[in-house]
């Protein structure tokens, strides 16, 4: 390790490093989602195909981008262009995993003994007061994600909003909880009520 630089800097540089080389990203399977309370399997699976299409462009982009690396081509505009998308890409594969891996055909009530439930109810009152604010997010106009982050800064748990997959996310966060609200993850069985598509992705 070189003097000066801490392991979370090294392990951080690897990562970059490991990106750069072109490790492929592989779609990660939520079969085990299927016939969870609250969401068709229509809908279900027309989300595992979206998400499937995020890690493919992340791939795509990723190796679009050493190949013109390695031709000498990052003037291009199109350099440019694809540098910008790959975080949007990026981001929508991995906003989703964490959507599908925060679900649970085993109830998604909270468990009040949990660092989340104490954490949230220290920092604002109560449980039910953050789970206000978290749907509130989500039901504003807008496509995007409410992400429930812990800030390890200031050691509290704040509900942001994500437009699209890569504006407002909180830097040096942690995600906890990840709402998809795009109207791909509730029209086919909720139509326009956003906000009963919100309930169900709480059901307990
Ligand atoms: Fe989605």
């Amino acid at each position: 390790m070189h003097e000066g630089y801490s392991l979370s800097t090294y392990i951080f540089r690897k990562r970059i490093v490991i990106w750069v080389i072109g490790m492929a990203f592989e779609a990660k399977s939520f079969e085990n989602l299927i016939g969870i309370k609250g969401f068709s399997d229509t809908l279900l699976n027309n989300h595992f195909t979206l998400y499937q299409g995020y890690v493919a462009n992340t791939n795509k982009i990723t190796d679009t981008l050493m190949a013109m690396l390695k031709d000498g081509k990052t003037g291009l505009p199109e350099y440019a262009e694809l540098k910008r998308r790959i975080g949007w890409e990026y981001n929508g594969m991995r906003l989703h995993e964490y959507y599908f891996e925060n679900m649970s055909k085993l109830g998604r009530a909270p468990d009040k003994n949990s660092k989340f439930f104490k954490k949230v109810t220290e920092d604002v009152g109560s449980y039910e007061m953050w789970e206000k604010a978290f749907k509130a997010a989500g039901t504003m106009r807008g496509i995007g994600w409410v992400v429930a982050y812990y800030e390890p800064v200031a050691g509290k748990i704040y509900n942001a909003w994500i437009n699209e997959h890569d504006v407002g996310h909180l830097c040096g966060a942690i995600p906890l909880l990840v709402m998809d609200v795009f109207e791909h993850a509730y029209m086919t069985d909720f139509g326009i009520k956003k906000a009963d598509y919100i309930e169900a992705f709480f059901l307990p």
